[in-house]
């Protein structure tokens, strides 16, 4: 039995769920969990996610956009459905909609998506075929502050690796997935024991403002802990 179920945590996904996997199976493995999935909302029926969320026990919900008349209405219910979730933070894993100001703003500053890319490159679909494309040595992924542009709110977190000569888009995806499991669980770990705000575009962490992405294994560890800062205890 776990000591403290921490922060509470909503999901948004519209997939597989392997993000939402990780998370739910890492946080599960703590004595002291710094954060609890108290809920999964899906706007594809038939996403695989939704029965890991039942294998889980975790409360899911599938909330259709064609269900609505419109896009408003189908993020009223959407923003209806979260708050009755009262989540500390809201994780995009895998949603693939593009939310308006409207259905952010309760939320700003809670809300974090994980995307493919060492952002700012790479918005939108299609991101290992892109740094292919690009020929680029080094590829990622970014979890960054959700706000109306596509993939383009302040990142706080990536994770690096290296794109070898034989690479494809499908070696890619899944050298890179592990990392992004690992990147999610760290950064839900760091934002649920640290006072992480992101105001007018800028994120400060216990006060302080985030220059740079915080680098999984350089600057951030596996349990969310920050690397190579002062002690100033
Ligand atoms: C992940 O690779 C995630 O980064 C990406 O969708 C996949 C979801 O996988 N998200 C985006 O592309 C958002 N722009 P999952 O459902 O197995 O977690």
């Amino acid at each position: 039995m776990a000591k403290t179920d921490g922060a509470r945590l909503a999901v948004l996904v519209s997939g597989r769920g392997s993000n939402f996997e990780a998370l739910h199976l890492g946080l599960h493995a703590l004595d002291d969990r710094p954060a609890h999935i108290v809920g999964l909302i899906s706007d594809q029926p038939q996403a695989l996610a939704l029965e890991k969320a039942e294998r889980f026990a975790v409360p899911s919900q599938v909330i259709e956009r064609n269900r609505y008349e419109s896009k408003a209405a189908f993020e009223s219910a959407l923003v209806a459905a979260l708050k009755t979730l009262e989540p500390n933070w809201i994780v995009l894993a895998g949603f693939m909609r593009v939310l308006s100001a409207d259905a952010i703003a309760p939320f700003a500053g809670r809300m974090i998506n994980i995307h493919p890319s060492l952002l700012p490159k790479h918005r939108g679909l299609h991101t290992h075929e892109r740094v292919l494309a690009a020929r680029e040595a080094v590829h990622g992924a970014s979890i960054h502050f959700v706000t109306p542009e596509l993939d383009g709110g302040p990142v706080l977190s990536q994770v690096t690796m290296a794109v070898e000569d034989n690479d494809d888009p499908d070696t890619l995806a899944k050298r890179l997935l592990p990392l992004e499991h690992r990147l999610m669980r760290a950064t839900v770990a760091l934002l649920a024991t640290n006072e992480v705000k992101c105001v007018h575009g800028e994120i400060t962490i216990n006060g302080q403002v985030l220059r740079q992405p915080l680098r999984l294994g350089h600057d951030l560890d596996d349990h969310g802990q920050r690397m190579g800062q002062p002690d100033t205890r």
